[in-house]
């Protein structure tokens, strides 16, 4: 990111598409498995197909658990694969709290108790040109930040990722400064596109993929959707995220897709869908990556390129 960026030519790259197993087949396979109780502790209903959906292909399991950032697992793609697995998942408390009615440390099952888990067939597009569409289970954010009661007083939602340095090689660097942090403002978190995502293809979520609990806001860059999450915070100020501290000329807080908005080193008019093939066109990246219709008021009267 910041301070590393090199062309990824990955073994998915140059995989036949051949070789990954059909996809709607997994897709209708796992929703089973969910409904059959796919992820522990959570009794919540599960709705198929759902209006926020796109119909683009997904990627492949394989593809979105294989290829991954997350940093304090280290820096390459393959890394989190390799490492993460040594993460505890199991229990793990989320603390709530700032202007809410309700704080406190919530076991996430007690969090996340009496929310519908829906799926949710998300475009997700990194800052650093490559994009994936990823089947994703969760809960809407607005409905658990509805649960916990926001105070009148709040503006934006602070989030922040476990720092487990038995596990994580990547916290003894000190770039970026730890812990990973994000931020949203309110009327982001409560959109209804905007996910607290628990699982993929209907399992739980893998860890190198952010697991337990890891938000998804499929209009903005990948580095705002935060991993592996044990605060959240409602707050009156706009919060610090942590690429966005790191190098500011770079990263913005607001990290909207925008195809008009070039990178300082490189455009983001096009991206490459992981799993092309290596030969594969790449496409046009589009306003709000695609959501705009559902978006696009949130920013109304504001410079995108200055509040980029
Ligand atoms: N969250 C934490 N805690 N640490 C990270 O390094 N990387 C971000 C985001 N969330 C990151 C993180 C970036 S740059 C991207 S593109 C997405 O996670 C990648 O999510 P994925 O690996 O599930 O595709």
């Amino acid at each position: 990111m910041a301070y590393r960026f090199k062309t990824e030519l990955r073994h998915s790259d140059v995989t036949p598409e051949a070789a990954f197993f059909n996809r709607r087949q997994l897709l209708a396979g796992a929703g089973g498995a969910l409904l059959a109780g796919g992820v522990p502790g959570l009794a919540a209903a599960q709705s198929g197909g759902n209006k926020y959906s796109t119909d683009a292909e997904p990627n492949s399991f394989e593809e979105i658990t294989t290829y991954n950032n997350f940093y304090e697992f280290g820096t390459s793609k393959e890394d989190p694969a390799q490492n993460a697995g040594a993460m505890k998942v199991s229990p793990w408390t989320v603390k709530v709290g700032g202007l809410v009615d309700k704080p406190g440390d919530y076991a996430l099952d007690d969090l996340l108790a009496g929310l519908d888990v829906e799926e949710r067939i998300y475009r997700f597009r990194c800052v650093e040109a490559w994009s994936m569409v990823i089947p994703w289970n969760g809960v809407q954010l607005s409905k658990l930040l509805d649960k916990v009661g926001v105070q009148s007083g709040a503006k934006y939602v602070a989030f922040e990722t476990a720092v487990l340095p038995d596990v994580m090689n990547g916290v003894k660097f000190p770039v970026p400064d730890w812990p990973y942090v994000e931020g949203l403002r309110l009327d982001e978190a409560m959109h209804p596109l905007t996910l607290m995502a628990t699982g993929i293809y209907g399992k739980p979520m893998p860890n190198q993929n952010g697991a337990p609990m890891r938000l998804v806001v499929p209009w903005k860059y990948g580095f705002k959707s935060i991993k592996s999450i044990v605060r959240i915070s409602l707050v009156k100020d706009e919060p610090p995220a942590t690429w966005n501290q790191t190098n500011p000329r770079e990263y913005g807080f607001y990290s909207n897709v925008n195809p008009n908005v070039s990178h300082p080193r490189w455009s983001q008019a096009t991206e490459r869908k992981i799993g092309g093939g290596f030969f594969a066109k790449r496409q046009k990246t589009e306003m709000f990556n695609g959501y705009g219709e559902e978006v696009a008021q949130l920013y109304q009267g504001m410079d995108l390129k200055k509040f980029f």
